[in-house]
């Protein structure tokens, strides 16, 4: 990762019309005509060449319809669960999705396949131990930052289940946390390793906004932690994730803001230490991304329109910069 930082750092400075006058190498990718095969509004499939253990490595990417290659824009990583690819990510956390109004390049970064030929991230216990997908963020920011006219300030990572993890260990990695401004898991599976602890957490600064969002009725990555489906590994419990979370963060958890959304059967609880650090605990929702519409997890993704995660994730996204 460094020597790639420096290595653009390096190009920048020699070859002239990389930077504007105001630019950095992380605006690079501004005033760069689109690529061969990409244009707004239209979701594509590509492949990066990658260090991270694995080559090429594959993502899905969404420019917005209003796309202009001189317009500084947000990006959105969002990261699919185990088994589950770019495409599938991208009908369920809808950041493509016009009438969600995110004006900003949406991608939908892809795993590898595991030994049963299962597609996942880093962070799963049969991911293997050659491959670095949090290498493979970086690389691939830097492939974006280079190519499309993006706002270094406003880059932000969601997922789901494995693609939730993943996206945990990226707020626990210091350069991760150096150019990702929030964080927010869906569903997420934290791995306990065999001393039933979570691994090492060092972001690089200090408050990292982290939102998670989980069912409460949820049978594969248990609310109260426990097994997985697998049997093989324990997860986390949900409530301990959050409270350390608001811990690093220099919290007090009896801090916490709580409120509810939606009623009934529906009854959603919101934990929230001042916005940084946000839980909402759906009452009666298994292993999904909630949603107000079938969305590709199973039909008790359903939740009222308030309680949907990705609205709440881009209202809350907005609210962060580097
Ligand atoms: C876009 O979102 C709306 C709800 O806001 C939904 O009704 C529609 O099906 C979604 N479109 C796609 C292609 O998923
Ligand atoms: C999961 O946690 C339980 C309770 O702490 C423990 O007894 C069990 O050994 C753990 N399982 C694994 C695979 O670590
Ligand atoms: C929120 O704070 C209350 C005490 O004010 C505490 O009982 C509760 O456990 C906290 N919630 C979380 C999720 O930590
Ligand atoms: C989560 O919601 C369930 C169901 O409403 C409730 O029983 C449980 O106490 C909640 N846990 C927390 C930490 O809010």
């Amino acid at each position: 990762m460094k020597s790639s930082l420096l290595s653009s750092l390096a190009l920048s400075t020699l070859i002239p019309g990389i930077t504007s006058s105001s630019g950095t190498a992380s605006d690079g990718g501004c005033g760069k005509q689109l690529p061969e095969g990409v244009q707004s509004d239209k979701s594509v499939d590509l492949t990066l060449d990658s260090s991270s253990g694995v080559t090429p490595r594959k993502y899905r990417l969404h420019l917005p319809p209003s796309y202009d290659i001189n317009k500084k824009v947000p990006l959105i990583l969002s990261f699919h669960g185990r088994g589950k690819d770019g495409q599938f990510q991208e009908a369920l956390s809808q950041f493509s999705n016009a009438s969600y109004g995110f004006d900003g390049i949406a991608v939908y970064p892809e795993g590898v396949p595991n030994a049963k030929g299962t597609q996942q991230f880093q962070g799963d216990p049969d991911a293997p131990a050659s491959i670095n997908d949090v290498k493979f963020t970086l690389e691939l920011l830097d492939h974006l930052q280079s190519t499309f006219c993006i706002d270094a300030s406003r880059i932000y990572a969601a997922g789901k289940s494995n693609g939730g993890g993943f996206t945990g260990l990226l707020a626990c990695d210091p350069d991760a946390t150096k150019r990702i401004a929030a964080f927010a898991p869906v569903s997420g599976a934290f791995y306990l390793d065999k001393d039933q602890k979570l691994p090492e957490c060092k972001p690089s600064r200090k408050p990292v906004p982290l939102m998670e969002f989980h069912g409460f009725k949820d049978t594969t990555i248990r609310y109260l932690g426990g097994p997985n489906t697998r049997g093989t590994t324990n997860t986390t419990n949900i409530p301990t994730y959050v409270d350390d979370w608001a811990k690093r963060n220099g919290f007090e958890v009896a801090a916490n803001k709580t409120s509810f959304l939606c009623s009934g059967k529906k009854k959603v609880t919101r934990y929230s230490w001042d916005d940084v650090v946000v839980h909402y605990n759906y009452t009666n929702l298994n292993h999904d991304w909630p949603s107000s519409f079938a969305n590709g997890d199973t039909e008790d993704a359903l939740t009222c329109v308030e309680a949907e995660a990705t609205s709440i994730i881009l209202a809350w996204f907005k609210k962060w910069t580097l």
